[in-house]
């Protein structure tokens, strides 16, 4: 039974927007509504989907094959996922299991780029994304959908890493985005729902924050979120322990790494996925990976987003500990600026643009002797680096001691060195001073 103001809702603004006429046409993969028969939703269930995966039907008289993407989003129920798409009347639904090709593919080449954004964002969303569309695209055309779904809204990065990945490896195929589109609310797409008899995860009281989240990290947007003042109420980590309940023994982590990618955890050999499960959950306890981000997105907007990162916090930290250690000052140095064209690519949905692969080839090089083991001191929200090992190590305690002389490294020789390095320097000084503030 529709409640007074629901109903009220419901019937007033139910989404009568068509869908989209030639001329309104805003991009070629845009679908019109002649040009959709058979639609690849990507459906993860929740209420925008859901409310999609109905729409469609109705409004474009199309038939939805649903499709939803398992990288390892913590305490999904996928059997009742994929249910749910049935019930809403999908002629299909199909759940892939990605979380192999995800660490394989998408997070270790970001690992060997120390793969950050802004300072903070450690690009879980921005990997999955494409890797997302990659599998829609394989399903569309296996389903023989002219069209993909998706649930994006219009101001957003994630819109452009998938209409960009959809246009890129398939130009063929036509794109709706509903959200983008529609001009429903949240309260419109509830009455929406409890119209339609779609249930409502959670219930329809309180909305609920905007949730993404895969094996890498999780993000909360919305809400409270929004106002950049208020402090970060604790009912939004469902991931990490808040640091001050966090345990008081402090717990030491060792990541041991091959070429640059994690291949143990405490000395046992793992594969990825497992390590990265194993890692997120002493991070988890530790209260370790609580980001609090503003971020300038893609299509101009600054946005604030509340990330639990565990897993990555503790791998990216032991990973650029240990490239810092068997690297030289220069690789160092000039490494640092092509991780952060790496990431921005990344971040800014251009995954298929040549360049990161040239970069990719680069960051392969780079870590060929990134090998050895970094131990983690976990304590209530920090992830410090205690113990380092490589037989890699570009790094001789004999010479960097501060007890003797001698050996290789001469510390007579030192002023003659200081004279020669600072010479341009202290000549442009002097004549700056000769000169007052008039160049000559
Ligand atoms: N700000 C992050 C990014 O652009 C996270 C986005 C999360 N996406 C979402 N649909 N809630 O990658």
């Amino acid at each position: 039974m529709l409640s007074p103001t629901t109903r009220l809702i419901a019937n007033a603004t139910l989404p009568t927007l068509p869908p989209m006429t030639e001329s309104e046409r805003t991009a070629s993969y845009v679908a019109t509504a002649d040009e959709v028969g058979r639609v690849l939703l990507l459906f993860s269930g929740g209420l925008d989907t859901s409310v999609m995966c109905k729409w469609i039907q109705d409004e474009y008289e199309a038939e939805v094959v649903a499709l939803t993407i398992n990288l390892g989003q913590p305490g999904e129920d996928y059997d009742v996922v994929k249910q749910k798409a049935l019930d809403l009347g999908a002629i299909a639904a199909e759940v892939i299991d990605a979380r192999e090709e995800f660490a394989r593919d998408f997070v270790t080449p970001s690992i060997l780029a120390n793969g950050t954004y802004g300072l903070g964002y450690p690009l879980f969303t921005a990997l999955g994304r494409p890797l997302i569309a990659k599998l829609a695209v394989e399903a569309a055309r296996r389903h023989g959908c002219d069209t993909i779904a998706h649930g994006c809204t219009g101001k957003g990065n994630d819109q452009v890493r998938i209409d960009g990945t959809v246009a890129t490896l398939a130009p063929e195929l036509k794109i709706i985005a509903p959200v983008r589109q529609w001009q429903m609310g949240r309260e419109e797409e509830i009455a929406y729902a409890r119209e339609h008899g779609i249930p409502i995860k959670g219930g329809a009281e309180q909305t609920p924050y905007s949730i993404d989240d895969n094996l890498w990290g999780r993000s909360s947007e919305g809400r409270w979120i929004e106002d950049l003042d208020h402090a970060p109420d604790d009912d939004v980590f469902q991931l990490v322990t808040p640091p001050e309940r966090a345990p008081d023994e402090a717990q030491v982590v060792e990541i041991g790494f091959e070429a640059g990618v994690p291949a143990s955890l405490d000395g046992e050999k793992l594969e990825l996925v497992e390590l990265l499960d194993r890692a997120t959950e002493i991070g988890c306890r530790h209260g370790i990976g609580i980001v609090d981000h503003i971020e300038d997105r893609i299509v101009g907007l600054k946005v604030r987003d509340i990330y639990e990162v565990p897993a990555a916090t503790i791998i990216l930290n032991a990973h650029a500990e240990l490239e810092r250690l068997v690297s030289t000052i220069h690789q160092n140095q000039f490494k640092a600026s092509l991780d952060r064209q790496w990431a921005y690519l990344v971040y800014a949905g251009l995954w298929w643009e040549p360049l990161r692969e040239n970069i990719d080839a680069y960051m392969l090089s780079a870590n060929e002797r990134v090998t050895g083991t970094i131990g983690i001191k976990c304590f209530k929200g920090t992830a410090r680096v205690v113990t380092r090992s490589s037989p890699n190590a570009v790094y001789d305690a004999a010479l960097a001691t501060f007890d003797t002389s001698g050996g290789l490294f001469s510390q007579n020789a030192s002023p003659g060195f200081i004279e020669l390095w600072t010479l341009q320097s202290r000549m442009a000084h002097r004549l700056r001073q000769s000169q007052g503030d008039k160049p000559g």
